[in-house]
């Protein structure tokens, strides 16, 4: 059994080959996201100091690698290989916050199947993913990673991912590899949205909003988790063994290993917890039991059980935790397992991924505006195609494609002259450059994908824009931001388009032709001034390889856009945070008085696109909800029905969300909560019967003991096509 085989090699490790296990470490030589790389990898692979290794690529080094383990190391012990496959592999999808706007549970969990089935044909058994950080501040560049706002489709979309990857958790083929679900925990509630800042948060709201998407990766068995850079209660997570040993072990069960993010655990130094043996001990003795880059494991821990701050039991359960996952993967029986040159050969980068990767666009697009039907486009006529990003294959593939290979992503350029071909006459201009602010540029530039900067004036750029402009029957503007203004280390103070493509839209819209904006985000922007001005807006986020195979696919029709947002578009940054599920206040919104919970300088509190917003180029109609009874007890349920109609001129896809309110409660309730949603297809023309079915469960919450309860009473229900537009019905619980 894996018990007996790991006790057996445990009693033949010396504690040097034991904390040996616990050290992660990155070669270099792919994208650093710290200031330090791993030295002397080899010698310390042979050494037996190195338990597993990221940022290692392809079948030959990896190999290579593993050779080392397993024949010159002295207990031949396999080891890890991860990486970051965020929003694909090789073959790149949408950035994870326009995958989950597609609401498609199915789709997600394929994305996350296909790139484990081509990240492990490359070599890797191990994917540094779902990032499943709840995220209600736009100003936090690592929301493009996110799922959104909302922790009931955050866990649903946690639990497709970590099922994508892994599998029924056996890893019995080569083609399913471990998981590792981070930033635990609360990363994407930095303060100030400012990346790496401090969090402080009650425990009841870490448990009601925060917390359950990593508790559902936990639920669907995920094999690792990764702790966040943040400190949650005074106490950085990498450290924290309320959090790694209490919460996630004790409370939820977890049986996996943990991972520090990089260098976490030296970075408590400058947290001020005390010097590397103290807070690489401080760490181990929490419940960390591997220390990605930063070493301080490795150099310390031996001296620090030496000098009875640290037990031999402490780093045994983390050995063994680490040679579980291990055991788990098959490593023991084949290290190379993963290691098929054959299998990379043909399934890297296979064309055939492409065909998901296109699907995956087209499905995470999110249409925001559609005045007076200018979309979809016809194929016919001369189309000025505008903006910094409609020619930049570098811009394509988003944040934090690590493995990408941008040079073979699909412009917009491309795809509208793919999907149009002699049909319309397709004219292309620059028009501006993403920003003209060079010290912007450089920041953005220092960190992977560039800013691509054209030397000629804004007046040259803006002349020529205009010139093909008058040209044309209509103007599409693919504007935005640069892949790395989001991601890691790329938070904003403003989240507006930037000045320079703001001004090029301006001129662009005085043209009087109408204007398409096609939009690249990773983060929701603030497009009030847009909203207003340009005719349609189509959210396409960072698309992966065929963004602009997908774009054109949509703006030409054939396909009906049907993304709906994940987060809240405000109207400015100054409302942020801004969600959905916000607390009602003891001075609720009233226009007529001044002392109600509001700005001064805002006419409505609401934001500028709401939670589940996203339009069709059909429209849908909703009938009254109807409600199979008033009450429930406990173990009873209630049926709601409503008719949905296709009463627009195209087929199209509908996602009927449902949330819920609780009117009273020992906790002060919030709005509303999701607690469902079905995508229908419907015909033009066509109705359907939504049925939802509501039981007590879904009216529980943690009240103030942190434990998951109902509290009897009145609730509301809401049926509707977005978070704002809805149907509602009451009911009670007995
Ligand atoms: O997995 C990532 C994490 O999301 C951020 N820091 C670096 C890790 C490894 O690349």
């Amino acid at each position: 059994s894996m018990d007996a085989f790991i006790t057996s090699l445990m009693s033949k490790m010396t504690l040097d080959e034991k904390i040996g296990q616990l050290n992660l470490v990155t070669p270099g030589g792919g994208i650093l996201t710290g200031a330090v790389v791993s030295q002397g990898v080899e010698d310390n692979i042979v050494k037996g100091n190195v338990g597993g290794m990221f940022g290692i690529i392809g079948t030959e080094k990896i190999r290579k690698a593993q050779e080392l383990a397993v024949n010159k190391s002295r207990l031949k012990i396999p080891m890890l290989f991860g990486s970051d496959v965020i929003h694909g592999y090789k073959t790149t999808f949408p950035i994870p916050l326009g995958l989950s706007a597609s609401w498609n549970l199915d789709l997600i969990e394929r994305s996350a199947q296909i790139a484990g089935r081509e990240a492990s044909a490359d070599g890797l058994n191990w994917v540094f993913s779902p990032m499943v950080d709840i995220a209600r501040d736009p100003r936090w560049g690592r929301i493009a990673e996110s799922s959104g706002e909302d922790p009931y489709l955050g866990s649903l979309i946690a639990k497709a991912m970590v099922k994508g990857y892994q599998g029924d958790n056996t890893y019995a083929g080569n083609d399913k590899l471990m998981a590792c679900v981070k930033h635990f925990a609360l990363y994407g509630a930095a303060e100030a949205g400012r990346d790496y800042n401090a969090v402080d948060m009650s425990h009841q709201k870490m448990y009601e909003f925060y917390f359950p998407p990593y508790k559902a990766a936990v639920e669907a068995g995920v094999g690792s988790v990764m702790s966040s850079f943040n400190e949650v209660d005074g106490v950085p997570a990498t450290g924290n063994k309320w959090l790694l040993t209490d919460v996630l072990r004790k409370q939820w069960g977890f049986k996996g290993m943990v991972t520090s993010d990089y260098t976490s655990v030296n970075e408590m130094i400058a947290h001020g917890m005390g010097n590397l043996q103290e807070v690489s001990a401080l760490a181990v003795k929490a419940g960390m039991d591997m220390d990605m880059v930063g070493e301080g494991f490795l150099t310390t821990l031996k001296k620090s059980v030496n000098e009875g701050k640290v037990s031999v039991a402490d780093i045994n359960l983390s050995c063994r935790r680490i040679l579980e996952a291990k055991y788990k993967l098959g490593l023991f029986t084949d290290p190379y397992k993963f290691i098929d040159e054959q299998r990379s050969v043909k399934e890297v980068l296979n064309p055939q991924l492409r065909n998901f990767a296109c699907e995956a666009a087209i499905k995470s697009f999110v249409l925001l505006k559609n005045k007076n039907q200018v979309l979809p486009l016809k194929k016919t006529g001369t189309i000025a195609l505008i903006g910094p990003l409609a020619d930049s294959k570098r811009n394509m593939l988003g944040t934090w494609a690590v493995s990408g290979d941008w040079q073979t992503s699909v412009t917009v350029v491309e795809g509208l002259k793919n999907v149009v071909g002699d049909k319309a006459k397709v004219l292309y201009a620059k028009g501006a450059n993403i920003s003209n602010d060079t010290g912007f540029a450089h920041r953005v530039n220092t960190f992977g994908v560039e800013i691509e900067i054209d030397k000629r004036s804004p007046q040259q750029m803006l002349e020529e824009a205009l010139s093909i402009a008058k040209q044309a029957d209509v103007i599409v503007a693919a504007v935005g931001e640069a892949a790395d203004m989001s991601g890691e280390a790329a938070s904003r103070t403003s989240i507006d388009i930037p000045e320079s493509q703001r001004e090029l839209l301006a001129a662009l819209v005085k043209t009087g032709k109408p204007v398409v904006l096609v939009l690249f985000n990773g983060r929701p922007l603030s497009l009030s001034w847009e909203n207003e001005n340009v005719d349609a807006i189509l959210d396409v986020w960072f698309g992966g390889h065929e963004a602009g195979n997908a774009i054109a696919d949509v703006l030409f029709g054939d396909y009906n856009p049907s993304g709906r947002l994940t987060a809240t578009f405000p109207r400015n940054v100054g409302q942020v945070p801004i969600y959905y599920n916000h607390k009602i206040t003891g001075r609720p919104y009233d226009v007529n008085n001044r002392f109600t919970s509001k700005y001064l300088d805002l006419s409505d509190n609401s934001p500028l696109y709401p939670f589940g917003y996203g339009l069709s180029y059909t429209t849908f109609s909703y009938g009254d909800l109807k409600i199979d009874k008033t009450s429930i007890r406990k173990g009873e349920s209630i049926k709601v029905k409503v008719d949905v109609k296709n009463t627009g001129n195209y087929d199209g896809v509908e996602t009927v969300q449902l949330y819920i309110q609780d009117l009273v409660a020992s906790i002060a309730p919030v709005s509303k909560k999701l607690k469902g949603f079905q995508q229908i297809s419907l015909k033009k023309g066509e109705s359907k019967t939504v049925e939802f079915t509501i039981t007590e469960q879904d009216l529980r919450f943690y009240n103030a003991a942190l434990q998951y309860v109902s509290e009897p009473g009145e609730f509301k229900v809401f049926v509707g096509t977005h978070s704002r537009d809805v149907k509602e019905a009451g009911f009670s619980l007995k």
